[in-house]
């Protein structure tokens, strides 16, 4: 990462904690917003997150390896999570994921070269009677088909 890019994150940091205080409460909600701005959480962030609220860098590290949706390595600006548990699996969610594998051009855990999308299994996101189902950021997509699913990953940016 070069200095524009550490003085980019550390200006953003500082609005963020402008804006959540200097708590430790504002941990989660400064990291959240690294994430959704960033797509990761750098090392350098993570180090001025710690600077600036008076944490220690292993405590700030291992919030992010404590939530699920907080990532320390570079990610897809967008997710795409494929149901695996055994309803959706029953409706054809491995078809489906066969075939994003195959229009994206990567396997399941890794990211397009130009950084669009990353592709994850995760089992059952309780829209069982709704099967197959598939998580794209923070939106889940019902009764999805091969099509419908193709589609949805043209239309990401
Ligand atoms: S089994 Fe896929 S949403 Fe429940």
């Amino acid at each position: 990462m070069n200095d524009s890019e550490k003085n980019i994150r550390n200006e953003f940091i500082q609005t963020l904690v402008q804006r959540f205080g200097k708590e430790r409460t504002a941990l989660l909600p400064v990291l959240q917003e690294i994430q959704k701005k960033f797509f990761y959480i750098d090392e350098h962030s993570q180090q001025e997150v710690a600077r600036l609220l008076n944490i220690h860098p292993v405590e700030v590290n291992s919030v992010i390896s404590f939530y699920a949706f907080l990532y320390d390595k570079p990610r897809g600006r967008n997710t795409v999570r494929v149901c695996k548990n055994i309803i959706c699996n029953y409706h054809g969610s491995l078809e489906i994921a066969k075939a994003l594998s195959t229009e994206l051009g990567i396997g399941f855990n890794e990211t397009t070269k130009d950084g669009k999308v990353t592709l994850e299994y995760a089992n059952c996101f309780g829209m069982c009677d709704k099967s197959p189902s598939i998580l794209v950021n923070d939106q889940i997509h019902e009764r999805v088909n091969k099509e419908s699913v193709l589609n949805l990953i043209r239309d990401l940016k």
